[in-house]
């Protein structure tokens, strides 16, 4: 007699939300305020000032999606479950370390990562802090007599440099790392459709985020032996002749709703990535 088959948890064409409405939402917000940022402020800084009376005011209304989009997302970091958990899948641990030496080949096997890898903690972080310092020295350069009775005059210059230099470093971040990381790396290529329709599957997390597929793999694992084990006591103890027994000893009791969320078959809809 040949062994059965393994159970299979998690199917590859499964599919997972990664990115959630609101998520996407405020991913594009940020793409097209930054984008008209970088568009009406990059020729300031190269020379090109002035220009378009409507350079100036488009830059502005920019800053303020921007403003709003920022707000927007820390207030959803902070009062929302899934923000809460995202900011605790984004938190730094030790073991990002180990993973960086691992992945330069320094120390240990290829590293694994789980819902967030090392780069998107750091470009998270990256995004959060830059922000900040880009609304800060903005809203500085917006309001100079606020800035200049605030501060000395070399100082708020060097607001003004600061802005212009994190834009050039923000535009290199998207364009090289970015870029590369989320949608033309190998196996990607040419382009991740998470941020439109922030759906993953088994495969792509099992081979981009194989610490979190093996943990929703044994999650799912640990429901079905309970449930089997469960079962075992229920039929056990339900043998005909005791009064528990049902009318046809024939028939299996049901336990279909609960075996569906732990079985091969998986839910009907998407999954949270959990
Ligand atoms: C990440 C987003 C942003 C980028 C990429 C960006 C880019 C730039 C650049 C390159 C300059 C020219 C700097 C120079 O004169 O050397 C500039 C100017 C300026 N920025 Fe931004 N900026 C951003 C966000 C903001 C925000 C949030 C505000 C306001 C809250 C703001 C307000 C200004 C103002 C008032 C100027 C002065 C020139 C003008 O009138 O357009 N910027 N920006």
């Amino acid at each position: 007699m040949s062994a059965p088959a393994p159970m299979e948890f998690i199917r590859d064409d499964e599919i997972f939300v990664r990115m959630t409405r609101t998520e996407r939402w405020q991913h594009l917000l940020l793409v097209a305020s930054f984008t008209v940022l970088l568009a009406t402020g990059l020729p300031v800084l190269f020379g090109y000032g002035g220009g378009h009376a409507w350079r100036g005011v488009l830059h502005r209304l920019a800053a303020l999606a921007l403003i709003g989009d920022f707000g927007w997302h820390v207030v959803f970091d902070f009062l929302t479950e899934r923000g809460r958990r995202d900011l605790r899948d984004m938190r730094p641990r030790g073991r990002d370390l180990r993973d960086v030496l691992a992945h330069f080949r320094l120390r240990g096997p290829r590293p694994e990562f789980g819902r967030f890898g090392v780069a998107e903690k750091l470009e998270y972080w990256s995004f959060l802090w830059g922000s900040a310092l880009m609304i800060a020295t903005g809203l500085l350069m917006w309001f100079p007599g606020l800035s200049l009775r605030s501060f000395p005059l070399a100082l708020h210059q060097t607001f003004i440099i600061i802005h212009g230099f994190e834009a050039v470093l923000a535009l290199l971040a998207i364009l090289l790392w970015h870029m590369y990381t989320v949608h033309l790396k190998p196996g990607v290529f040419p382009m991740s459709r998470v941020w439109l329709d922030g759906r993953i599957t088994g495969a792509d997390m099992k081979r981009f985020h194989p610490l979190e597929y093996r943990r929703i793999w044994e999650g799912r694992e640990r429901l079905a032996g309970e449930l089997l084990a469960s079962e075992a006591v229920r039929t056990s103890s339900a043998r005909p002749g005791t009064p528990d027994a049902p009318a046809n000893p024939d028939r299996p009791s049901s336990v279909a709703g609960d075996d569906s969320a732990a079985a091969s078959d998986g839910p009907k809809g998407p999954n949270e990535t959990e």
